[in-house]
């Protein structure tokens, strides 16, 4: 079983995207290993539900997202987790204000993964989920390249 952790700022728009994008990708691919999970570095949303935007463009892609409550990640979620993969900068300086150093090197940025890595646009501004939706897709593509190639 290999446990994936998608961490943002607020855990009601990227993060749960890229929790349910994964989830109903590696569906679709008949892969069964992982256990999938996304939380906030912030206190901000906790208890939230997930952000209007993203989940539009789930319900547009036919993409499940359950019943997801924004929650904030722990230290303990280190100990849980096999990869803890935030969507920008910002989010691996809060994750490992929170968890300490990444002495198990389970850290990482979604977009390190592909080819052409950056942060995943932020949609809490900007307002274009679509943006933020083919970088998550982008990203989560590159990642499980990565694991198949491990
Ligand atoms: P997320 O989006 O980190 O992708 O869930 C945001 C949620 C909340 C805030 C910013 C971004 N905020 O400033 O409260």
């Amino acid at each position: 079983m290999v446990k994936v952790l998608f961490v943002c700022l607020g855990n009601i728009c990227r993060s749960p995207m890229a929790e349910y994008v994964f989830k109903d990708k590696i569906k679709k691919e008949g892969i069964e290993k992982f256990y999938i999970d996304s939380a906030a570095t912030s206190s901000e949303e906790i208890g939230n539900s997930i952000h209007y935007g993203t989940r539009n463009k789930l319900k547009e892609m036919n993409i499940d997202y359950g019943n997801h409550l924004a929650r904030q990640m722990t230290k303990q979620d280190y100990e849980k987790f096999d990869y803890i993969i935030g969507m920008e900068d910002r989010n691996i300086k809060d994750i490992k204000r929170i968890v300490g150093e990444d002495t198990e090197n389970k850290i990482y940025k979604l977009l390190d993964f592909s080819k052409n890595p950056r942060d995943i646009a932020d949609p809490w501004y900007t307002g274009n989920f679509d943006k933020t939706y083919d970088d998550i897709v982008e990203g989560l593509s590159a990642f499980l390249e990565h694991l198949k190639n491990i």
